[in-house]
């Protein structure tokens, strides 16, 4: 029996009865495994150990109230995980070998998805590694592929409610033409620093404007950024920020709440007209922007005046919530 307290979790790692696994060696993807082993023994010259040959994704799924599980949008998850492996050469993993390796972890620790009305989710976290020894920079010939899975509440403690973000212009999270737009470790290690920062001043996150002018909004944190206006959901055009599977699925709830959808740079001074802003992502969900503080232009960008979610955004969360447990009819066939 679990006597986990679900409604209470927060966004941490808790353990489970198995993970999934399945070896890349000889040119060729094994046979998918599951274990209760939470260890894996690597190589000491690993290229993930050393070069950061590593790839990861989230995603998530929900207990209905009619007592079935729905797992949100795995398959994007699948081809997003292609691209990184096309980006930092490695394998790709078949999407059919994806699917099935995720819904395997769902099923064999079924006992571990928060019921329905406690707000929390069954975490997904695939990762790959480069496991065979390299000094030489340049791929491994071997790979594991890994999920592991966690129950998990809101990334924001009090979960839909306003936090302030921060531009910090001494940092970076990402090239342009860099590792950005990829799902691999490196990104959210080159953004510890800065982040830490911005929690020990109290915001939630760091709003990262592009890494080359320091003129447009760029990646927020490790989720996307998203401002309404005037009936418009509009979020950044970028290279260096990651193709959120949430966000794309918030552009397609606005525009068929009859909103215009922009997808284009923005300027830091736009900011000033959003009349609601918020990060989004997997973990996230919507996490609405009170305000946004340029601390070194000593600038502020006051978001919700009352300090309260805006109602599109109020709107846009309760609709991918009403949908990914079940409580609305899937009529994008998003869940599997
Ligand atoms: C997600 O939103 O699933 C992520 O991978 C972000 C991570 C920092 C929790």
């Amino acid at each position: 029996m679990n006597t986990l307290n679900w409604s209470e979790l927060s966004f941490g790692y808790i353990p489970t009865d198995y993970n999934i696994r399945c070896v890349y060696k000889d040119g060729k993807w094994g046979e998918i495994e599951a274990t209760t082993d939470t260890t894996i023994s690597l190589h000491i010259a690993a290229t993930s150990l050393h070069y950061g040959q590593e790839a990861f994704e989230g995603l998530k799924a929900f207990m209905g109230k009619d007592g079935k599980i729905r797992i949100f949008r795995p398959e994007e998850n699948a081809k997003r995980l292609q691209n990184t492996c096309d980006g930092i050469m490695m394998p790709k993993l078949p999407v059919e070998l994806f699917m099935e390796a995720v819904k395997k972890a769902v099923v064999m620790n079924k006992r571990f998805v928060p019921p329905y009305g406690s707000g929390a989710s069954l975490y997904i976290r695939p990762l790959l590694v480069g496991t065979s020894a390299q000094v030489g920079v340049k791929p491994a010939d071997e790979y594991l592929f890994v999920i592991f899975v966690t129950p998990v509440g809101p990334y924001f403690k009090g979960g839909f409610q306003t936090t302030p973000v921060v531009i910090l212009r001494q940092y970076d999270r990402a090239a342009p033409l860099g590792t950005g737009t990829y799902k691999v470790g490196g990104n959210y290690a080159a953004g510890m620093l800065a982040g830490e920062k911005a929690h020990q001043m109290g915001y939630s996150a760091v709003l990262y404007l592009d890494a080359k002018e320091k003129k447009y909004v760029d990646e927020c944190g490790p989720a996307n950024f998203f401002g309404i206006k005037n009936n418009t959901y509009v979020t950044p055009e970028s290279t260096s920020i990651l193709p959120s599977i949430t966000n794309k699925s918030l552009m397609q709830l606005a525009k068929d709440m009859g909103m215009t959808v922009e997808r284009r740079r923005i300027s830091e001074e736009e900011l000033a007209t959003f009349e609601e802003a918020g990060q989004c992502g997997t973990a996230a969900v919507i996490s609405p922007i009170s305000k946004i503080d340029d601390i070194d232009e000593n600038k502020s960008y006051i978001i919700s005046k009352d300090g309260q979610p805006g109602p599109i955004s109020r709107k846009l969360y309760e609709k991918l919530r009403a949908i990914q447990y079940g409580d609305d009819s899937d009529i994008y066939g998003w869940n599997a």
